[in-house]
């Protein structure tokens, strides 16, 4: 990353498992035509295995590799404008939200814990959620994230009773706000 070349103009969704990334980066990839890139989609193509998979046979610290290696082949602003979904714990690591920060537009998609239960139920993909108490694993999770994702936005959107396509909206016209006020 270099701090003195013009700041890459892509929109990247943050937020927790389950907040709605994939299927709103979906919506702004239909309605602006930029490529979309799927982070854990990428992450698993290239692994030719899936996240479950990688964090069983190399663990967790693996992934955050992997995920901080294709953030930073991300951050090139010669690059054409892109939409950008990333894993729900991309944040965790500071020099994760700094890469993010520089890529463009974060919008940070949030959703209350009872939400994001129950989207994630009965969904064995999600290995960090696979425990014996779902609930009490995205509280403490939540809680230790949230301040990351504060850190690293640009805009909050509470996704509660907003479909994807007014979410689309909503951060098309940020976004375009952004984008022409910069410095
Ligand atoms: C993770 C979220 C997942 C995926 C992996 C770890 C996390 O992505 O990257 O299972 O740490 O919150 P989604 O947010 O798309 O579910």
């Amino acid at each position: 990353m270099n701090p003195t070349t013009t700041p890459a103009a892509n929109i990247v969704l943050i937020g927790f498992m389950g907040c709605g990334k994939s299927t709103v980066g979906r919506q702004l990839h239909q309605r602006l035509g930029y490529p979309l890139v799927d982070m854990d989609q990428v992450i698993e193509q290239r692994a030719g295995k899936s996240i479950t998979e990688i964090f069983a046979s190399d663990g967790e610290a693996a992934f955050r590799d992997l995920e901080t290696a294709l953030l930073k082949e991300l951050n090139d602003p010669a690059a054409a404008r892109r939409i950008i979904s990333t894993g729900g714990g991309i944040v965790v690591r500071a020099e994760n939200r700094a890469l993010i920060k520089h890529l463009g537009y974060v919008v940070w998609l949030h959703a209350p814990a009872a939400v994001i239960l129950a989207r994630t139920h009965n969904n064995r993909a999600r290995p960090l959620l696979d425990t014996a108490d779902p609930a009490a694993r995205i509280h403490e999770l939540m809680a230790e994230r949230e301040p990351f994702y504060q850190e690293s936005a640009h805009l909050k959107l509470d996704t509660s009773g907003l479909c994807s396509t007014e979410l689309a909206t909503g951060i098309l016209e940020c976004s375009r706000y952004f984008f022409n006020n910069r410095a």
